[in-house]
């Protein structure tokens, strides 16, 4: 090695220091970097943005974009690089600037007395935490940069106050995006009557996260992405508090407080280099603090999006019609509310009013709790404080109920007191609430028997596998049972044939009506592994997935047995121009939206983390209330025995649905099904099957279509004529749908999102990724498209389209 090479590591070692300690001798220059032992972050000075100032601060070392997680000297920039961060004789950890005294920040602890043997250490961990240990042995924090936020809530970090202290654990943006200096927003824990998060504004309250209900808080509609985050809620006499974890390490997630009073976790995506918020709060009218003034209900999804509660008038009648609410609402005509036959009436789906004046008790149960409010004159509603099963706790609210907005599908009950007149006037609604409760009960109670019945049909075996284990009995169906009912597989009974097989309707004896599924011979699977795998398919349980009542293995038949869901399958409706008007695009959003949560369980959260292979308008069955059941699901792992390899030798599914990565080399994941669904998505939106638009210049249908489209900002040209999109939400719905459609199909596997995004994106009003170019499976033949085809090296293919649900099977090479 060249001399002065040797010098150079000689010279530079020691000034640019990147360990992830400093002892009380050392001190770290402008320059300088602490970097944490898995290098995850770094501690120095930086610049924001254009600012031109210093500030010490801790940093993501990873991630290429600047992301500052927390700023020491906030208040006093430096304006140039003369700071120094070291402990001093206290055993603070202080910033100066160069030689001078000038003490820029401090950690300000003050001890008694210090110990004479004391010598301080700081380390920087890979949490991100800056901590300042009494002593090397690092028993004792004297002090850390988790209990002093900026804007950053990394995961581990609490937020919340110590109710002995009175500190608080809590957040205050930056001034602007290139001014750390605190802003005018502050992040925390207001434990006046029941805990709330709140934001404020200038000191004033702008969005209630809300209080903390069990599994969100009541302010958010949905908190639900348990697979992301891992909450611990903290309420005791000694501190509220909030943690979170990521359950993957694998993700970068990070929560943020920005300067206009926006909160919302952050996402590192690698691929594009960007952070992506998966939800932002706030994020419609209502979110505001009152936007309706107090006793109000403020409901974003209708015109008029302010309205009084039950029993309550506007306060100021013309400025409420004129749209100015904040006077809000007052009881109508002063009228008495106390012991003079008044009742409570139930206002489900609401963010609970502001609980700063609410009276707790966490012992009451809820029947409890309306005892508790009905014997105090001063209490106006009431509701359970948490809501995890049956719900428990019981808030009071006395005075005025402020901010409560409704959320569609979620929130709350809110038990609101009201006189004898508005009851009378809303108990009439009750009875037509009563009659259809009645008729499910007794739907349940005919259904059951019919059920028992149903078992004394079946003949149970109870068979060993080869560990000796009894199968979990999975229902045999006597192939005699099957033969009747399906009238000797009478072609009458025929409903269709999938990539596997001829499906029939059936009829029990009792009346029941099954879908029979005969295999073909494609398997070439011996009986018991067979058995094997269809005793695990059966285990998968979803209210989006077909049910699997049983099957039948005799006279080498193998034979399945499914619910029979009278709708049959969403093509019937969405591909028909007589038929497609039954499906509204509230109907089509929550079709998508199971399938999408259907398809998220068999990716993840079933324990076989089963690949669809086959997705398609036809393999979506729709029940009687038009839900939809994803059909078809475990055929690919019974089918092609390879599946468990990323490569496989046979390609299942059907062209126009299948990934290119998958198509062309035989290359799956779950990314594959995640196409299929896209197109799927693009499908349900515009009511065209993917093999529209094919013609002679362009092979590339249905998606490249959306493509163009999009890219000339006219996307929503696509949108089915027969949807009739009412309000601006129906439309922002759409178009995010559209763009979640072409997220799902872009050409890079990994650039597609994970079903559990893809369900996240659909049900929050987050800002969603710009989708990039996406792929087709170029095919001219339009015959193929539609068809469903098996593919391998001992196989060619004979097309043998008949019809939509048609079938090209395939055989030896
Ligand atoms: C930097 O700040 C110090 C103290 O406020 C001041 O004395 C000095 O003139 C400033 N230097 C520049 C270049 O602005
Ligand atoms: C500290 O002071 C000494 C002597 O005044 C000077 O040589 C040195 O450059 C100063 N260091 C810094 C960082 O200002
Ligand atoms: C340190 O804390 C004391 C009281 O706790 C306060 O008066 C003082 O201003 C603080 N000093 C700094 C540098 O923050
Ligand atoms: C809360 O504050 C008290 C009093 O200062 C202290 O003893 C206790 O350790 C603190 N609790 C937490 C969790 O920081
Ligand atoms: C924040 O405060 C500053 C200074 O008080 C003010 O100029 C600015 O308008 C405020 N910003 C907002 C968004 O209220
Ligand atoms: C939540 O609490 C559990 C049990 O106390 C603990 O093991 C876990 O680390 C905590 N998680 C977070 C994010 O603090
Ligand atoms: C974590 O996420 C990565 C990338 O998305 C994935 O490969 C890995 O399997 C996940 N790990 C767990 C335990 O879920
Ligand atoms: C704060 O977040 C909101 C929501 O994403 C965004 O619209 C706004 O531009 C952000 N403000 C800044 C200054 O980044
Ligand atoms: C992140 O992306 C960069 C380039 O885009 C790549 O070099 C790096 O390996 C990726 N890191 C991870 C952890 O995937
Ligand atoms: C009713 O509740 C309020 C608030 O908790 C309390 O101040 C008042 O004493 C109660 N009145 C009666 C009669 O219990
Ligand atoms: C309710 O809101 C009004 C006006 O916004 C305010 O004056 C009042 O103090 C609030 N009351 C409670 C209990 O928060």
């Amino acid at each position: 090695m060249p001399l002065f090479v040797l010098l150079l590591i000689v010279l530079f070692r020691p000034s640019s220091s990147s360990s992830d300690i400093l002892t009380a001798s050392q001190s770290l220059k402008d320059g300088d970097v602490l970097v944490s032992e898995e290098g995850k972050f770094a501690c120095g000075f930086f610049t924001p943005g254009n600012s031109g100032s210093r500030f010490l601060g801790i940093w993501y070392a990873e991630i290429p974009v600047q992301t500052v997680v927390w700023v020491a000297n906030r208040e006093n920039p430096l304006n140039d690089t003369s700071g120094v961060l070291s402990v001093d004789f206290q055993g603070n950890l202080v910033l100066r600037r160069g030689n001078g005294s000038t003490l820029l920040w401090s950690t300000n602890v003050s001890l008694p007395s210090v110990p004479s043997s004391s010598s301080p250490v700081v380390r920087l961990l890979d949490s991100g935490n800056l901590v300042l240990y009494e002593n090397a042995d690092e028993n004792f924090i004297r002090w850390q940069s988790f209990d002093y936020p900026t804007n950053i809530h990394l995961p581990y970090m609490k937020f919340g106050m110590n109710r002995t202290s009175s500190f608080s654990w809590s957040f205050t943006s930056w001034r602007s995006y290139d001014d750390p200096r605190p802003g005018n927003c502050t992040y925390k824990i207001d434990t006046a009557g029941y805990p709330q998060a709140v934001i404020y504004k200038d000191g004033r309250p702008y969005f209630r996260v809300g209080s903390w209900t069990g599994s969100r808080w009541s302010g958010l509609a949905k908190m639900d992405p348990s697979y992301i985050f891992q909450v611990n809620f903290t309420n005791n006499e000694d501190e509220v508090s909030f943690t979170f974890r990521i359950i993957n390490e694998s993700f970068t997630v990070m929560l943020e407080l920005n300067e206009t009073g926006t909160i919302q976790p952050l996402n590192w995506v690698n691929d594009s280099q960007r952070w992506v918020p998966l939800y932002t709060g706030p994020n419609n009218p209502c979110d505001y603090y009152n936007q309706c003034g107090p006793n109000s209900n403020c409901d974003p999804d209708v015109n008029n999006m302010c309205s009084c509660l039950p029993g309550f008038e506007p306060k100021s009648p013309t400025n409420w019609y004129l749209r100015d609410t904040t006077d809000g609402c007052i009881r109508k005509n002063g009228n008495s509310i106390c012991h003079s036959g008044e009742g409570f009436l139930k206002i489900p789906n609401l963010k609970t009013p502001d609980t700063s004046i609410a009276i707790v008790d966490l012992s009451l149960s809820l029947t409890e709790c309306e005892q508790a409010c009905l014997n105090n004159c001063s209490c106006v509603a009431y509701a359970s404080a948490n809501d995890i099963g049956a719900g428990s706790g019981c808030l009071m609210w006395h005075g005025d109920l402020n901010d409560s907005r409704k959320f569609s599908g979620a929130g709350q009950d809110l038990y609101l007191r009201v006189d004898a007149a508005e009851l009378g006037r809303h108990s009439k609604n009750k009875i037509q609430v009563i009659m259809p409760v009645l008729a499910a009960l007794l739907l349940l109670l005919v259904s059951f028997a019919l059920v028992i019945k149903r078992r004394r049909d079946l003949k149970h075996t109870k068979e060993l596998d080869r560990t000796g284990k009894p199968y979990s009995a999975l229902p045999c169906f006597d192939l005699n049972l099957i033969v009747t009912a399906t009238d000797n597989f009478s072609i009458v009974n025929r409903l269709g044939q999938g990539g596997f097989g001829t499906v029939y309707k059936g009829v029990m004896s009792d009346g029941t009506e099954i879908a029979v599924k005969r295999l073909s011979e494609l398997s070439g699977q011996g009986d018991a592994e067979f058995r094997n795998e269809i005793n695990l398919i059966a285990k998968l349980q979803h209210r989006n997935l077909v049910k699997m009542l049983g099957f039948c293995l005799q006279d080498n038949e193998k034979i399945l047995v499914y619910e029979y869901l009278p709708n049959r399958s969403l093509d019937i409706f969405l591909f028909d121009e007589s038929k497609k008007s039954v499906l509204d695009w509230r109907k089509r959003f929550d079709i998508a939206m199971g399938i999408a949560r259907g398809l998220m369980y068999l990716h993840q959260d079933s324990r076989l983390k089963i690949i669809h292979r086959d997705l398609k308008a036809s393999n979506i069955l729709l029940d009687e209330t038009m839900d939809p059941k994803i059909a078809d699901f475990g055929m690919a792992k019974m089918c092609c025995r390879d599946q468990n390899e990323g490569k496989t030798r046979r390609v299942v599914g059907t062209y126009g649905y299948m990934s290119p990565e998958y198509a062309m080399g035989g290359l799956f994941s779950v990314k594959s099904d995640v196409y299929s669904f896209g197109v799927l998505l693009l499908e349900i939106i515009s009511g065209r099957k993917v093999s529209s638009y094919y013609d002679k210049d362009s092979f590339t249908g249905l998606v490249g279509h959306v493509w163009k489209l999009w890219g000339e900002g006219r996307s929503m040209e696509i949108v089915d004529e027969s949807i009739e999109l009412k309000d601006a939400r129906s439309r922002e719905e759409v178009s995010r749908c559209l763009q979640i459609g072409l997220l799902c199909v872009q050409q890079l596997a990994t650039e597609r999102p994970t079903m559990s995004s893809v369900v996240f994106m659909m049900g929050n009003g987050l800002l969603l990724p710009l989708p990039s170019q996406p792929a087709y499976v170029l095919r001219g033949d339009d015959s193929m498209s539609g068809n469903n085809i098996c593919i391998g090296p001992d196989l060619y293919t004979i097309p043998a389209s008949v019809n939509e649900i048609t079938t090209s099977t395939v055989k030896g090479r």
